[in-house]
């Protein structure tokens, strides 16, 4: 079953703004992983914010074609239900993480489901363990750095066991241990069936990824296998993607 499937989308902030996504389709199958890969403003946060609804629901807009999420129609359902079918991580974690401590982020969206306090603990000892946040449990995300922010937002969204996790720029803030750690946790996601999208610059995330969808101003230029993409120097030096 196809875990994402995007049909013609099309979209603008404004209604007589600009087109800042243009026709896009594709299907991600589920237990996939793929990157979107993309020069600065070609779009690729947009398109996040779409598959979490946050577009058009809370960010309104002008949203044509249509995107569907574990069989649900983003226009048909509240943020709040497809959170439990995707997990969004914001390119700026910040504006997710509100509460006292790491532990309290983390049990506030299974607490909400009013899910029994076991439940709620078995999550938190779950992820607490699987993102490495043990040393930091009790403490206020705001004093966390960037990068320890975004494994408590993920770690937020993990909570609600979605099927499909949806990554933007995952490893902007961290150095070459925080990478290698982030790749090590999407890789055991991975292998425990989920199915994920990274927004990424660093070429590293490629390793994980089975397919890249490339944007450019807005438009899907290619779709492909990492492999063949990375391969394919000329197309990376034609659209500026060389790095
Ligand atoms: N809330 C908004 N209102 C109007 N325009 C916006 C809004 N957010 C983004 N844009 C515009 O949409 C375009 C795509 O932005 P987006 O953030 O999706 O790009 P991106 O590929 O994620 O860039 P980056 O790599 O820098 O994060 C840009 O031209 C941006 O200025
Ligand atoms: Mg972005």
């Amino acid at each position: 079953m196809d875990a994402i499937i995007v049909d013609n989308l099309s979209y603008r902030y404004q209604p007589s703004g600009e087109q800042i996504l243009k026709n896009i389709s594709f299907n991600i199958k589920q237990g996939e992983s793929v990157a979107i890969f993309g020069l600065s403003g070609c779009g690729k946060s947009t398109l996040c914010l779409c598959l979490g609804g946050i577009i058009p629901h809370y960010l309104g807009g002008e949203l044509t074609g249509r995107v569907q999420v574990s069989g649900k129609d983003i226009k048909d359902h509240k943020v709040a239900q497809l959170a439990l079918e995707v997990g969004l991580v914001f390119q700026d974690p910040d504006t997710q993480l509100f509460l006292p401590t790491v532990e309290d982020e983390i049990a506030f969206a299974p607490e909400n489901l009013c899910l029994p306090p076991e439940e709620v603990g078995r999550r938190v000892n779950d992820i607490i363990n699987l993102l490495g946040l043990d040393d930091f449990r009790q403490r206020s995300p705001g004093q966390l750095s960037g990068g320890q922010k975004y494994l408590v937002a993920l770690g937020a969204v993990l909570a609600l066991e979605p099927g499909i996790l949806v990554l933007d720029e995952v490893m902007a803030q961290l150095d070459s241990a925080g990478k290698r750690k982030i790749k090590n946790i999407l890789f055991n996601l991975r292998c425990a069936g989920k199915t994920i999208v990274i927004v990424e610059h660093d070429q590293e995330i490629f390793s994980i990824a089975d397919r890249i969808l490339v944007l450019e101003e807005g438009a899907l230029i290619r779709d492909g296998l990492a492999s063949e993409l990375l391969a394919d120097e000329d197309f990376l030096t034609r659209h500026k993607l060389l790095f």
